[in-house]
This record gives structure tokens, sequence and C-alpha cells, in this order.
């Protein structure tokens, strides 16, 4: 695996690496045994057009318990594709850094950047695609049902949005069923990104009533209903999504052993409620905690070889 822009990209095997490097790391930090320093002397440079939590720590975190460091450029000091073409911007990269992360709105801008480096390029989340916020979710799934997956069911109840199809072709990879409950026109649409270039999986369906879609789930998934850019869309997306709460009454009809994820930031008592969001069944919070673990995971991999 040369560069991580989707999960489609990957095989479910070097996936599977990846999860197996993610959870031996994440072993050793939790006894307290310190990790090889496998990215010593390397450098990741991480540019974001769009603001973030969860990802710019876990890099940054997991660069320097790995030995590493990271970078961080803002869009206002880099101008991808403003001040300069993502290509120049990897050619000049790739002579001072060892591997490039990006945040974009446009998926074509992380593709362009990979097409002309020289050092592993990471998708850190395009409009088409979240592929690390998919492999922490997959190290969250594990936790819960143990390793192999195959024949788990994954709902989304939402947008068929970056994360969702991601999820969808993880899904696909791992074996799992994937079942997106959403109003029409909301589909996991066929863009660009090779999550889909490749076909949705065939254990992937689209239903409307969100009751059909958890009622066999093992995983019940949402996300914001109105994504980064699409501010002006919200009062129409909020309406349409009307109905598709993750609340008490959904989760109610999924079996008893069903836990709920979000990738956060969640609008709380819009997509998902309080009760459901701090309760029992949510592992919304060590999903958010994954992040670091899985991008250990991926950097020990691309960038350190391991
Ligand atoms: N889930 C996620 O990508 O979080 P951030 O936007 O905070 O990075």
């Amino acid at each position: 695996m040369r560069h991580f822009l989707s999960i489609a990209q990957a095989t479910g095997e070097q996936l599977r690496h990846v999860l197996d490097v993610a959870l031996e790391l994440r072993g050793q930090r939790r006894r307290g045994v310190a990790h090889r320093p496998v990215l010593a002397g390397r450098t990741l440079a991480m540019i974001f057009e769009k603001p973030s939590l969860r990802t710019r720590v876990s890099f940054e975190q997991g660069m320097f318990e790995l030995g590493g460091h990271a970078i961080r450029l803002g869009h206002e000091e880099v101008g991808l594709g403003v001040r300069e073409s993502p290509a120049d911007i990897a050619r000049v990269l790739s002579g001072m850094v060892h591997g490039i992360m990006a945040r974009v709105y446009e998926h074509r801008k992380v593709v362009e950047l990979a097409g002309a480096s020289d050092v592993p390029v990471i998708n850190a989340l395009s409009d088409e695609s979240h592929p690390c916020q998919a492999l922490a979710d997959a190290m969250t799934l594990m936790d819960e049902f143990g390793r192999d997956l195959t024949g788990r069911t994954l709902a989304f109840i939402g947008d068929g949005n970056n994360v969702a199809r991601s999820l969808a072709t993880l899904c696909g990879k791992l074996g799992m069923r994937f079942v997106l409950a959403c109003p029409q026109g909301y589909e996991l649409s066929p863009m660009l990104a090779d999550d889909l270039q490749q076909g949705l999986p065939a254990t992937a369906r689209v239903v409307r009533d969100p009751i059909e879609a958890v009622r066999e789930a093992d995983a019940i998934y949402t996300d914001t209903w109105v994504s980064m850019g699409q501010e002006e869309q919200a009062v129409k997306r909020r309406a349409a999504f009307k109905g598709y709460q993750v609340n008490a009454s959904l989760l109610a009809a999924a079996p008893a052993w069903a836990v709920v994820l979000h990738c956060m930031p969640a609008h709380r008592n819009v997509e998902i409620t309080d009760e459901v969001m701090d309760g029992p069944r949510s592992r919304v919070v060590p999903q958010a905690h994954n992040r670091l673990h899985a991008q250990k995971g991926l950097l020990a991999a691309l960038l350190g070889g391991v």
C-alpha cells in the first residue's frame, strides 16, 4: 500500500495488517511498554483545509509516540490549489518530509497530491471518503465483536456521506453487511472516489425505514446531517432527516447487543439524543480514542515499513 486515499485502495489483508499493528501498539501503550521508535527521524506534513480535533491530534500525537515529528500546515498558509497546485506542493514536500496527510474539500486534491508525491499520501477526509475514520471504526467493532467481523451488520442511519461511503466499502472488505437508512436523494451517490468506482459491495443495501435498518444490526452508526461545506443546506437537510434520529425508540428495535457509534463531532439531540450518546450502549468515546491507535498503525505501516 503506497498511499491511503480510500478504503477501496487497500485489500482486506492490508487493512487487517494495519489493524493488527494498531491493536499491538494500543496494547503496549496500555501496559506502559515503550514503543520501538519506528518513525525516528521521520516527519509528516499535515495539510488542513477544514477544522479538526480527532484527526489532527491523533496524527500529531501518533507521530510523536512513534518517535517521529509532525508539521501542521493550515490552508491559509499552504493555499492548496490556490497559492500553489497540489502537484507542486507534493513535489516540494516529497524532498523535505516522509509523508503527507491532507484534509480537503475536493477529493481530487488528495489524488493530485498522491500523483506527484514520492512519499505516502494519506487522505484525512475528503468530501467523498474518510478512510482513517473507517479504520478506527473497524477497530472499535473488533473490540466489541472480536477480530473476525464476518457476517456482522452495520446500520448507518442518515446521510450517505463520505463516512458512510468509506464504511460501506470497509464492510465489504471485512465480510460485513452494510445497511444505509436515508431519505430519498441522500443515498451513497456514485462519486469519483475509488470507494465507489469498485461499486458498492454486494453486502450493502439502502432502505428508507430506520427501524428496518437496525432490526438485525450489531452496530448502529450515525453522523451529522450537515457536513462541512453544506451549511447553506442546513434547513433543508434537517427537514429531510427528521425521523432519522438515533434515539431510544430506534435503539429498542435493535438487538439487545447492538452498540452505537458516531464519528463525532456530534450535534446532540439532532442526529443522536443525549440519552443514547451517553448511554450504556454508546461506544463513541472509545471509538474516538481508537483514532489515535488506528492512525499509529497506519503510520507505522506506511512510513515505518512495519
Ligand atoms: N471524526 C473526525 O474526523 O473528527 P475531526 O473532524 O475532529 O478530525
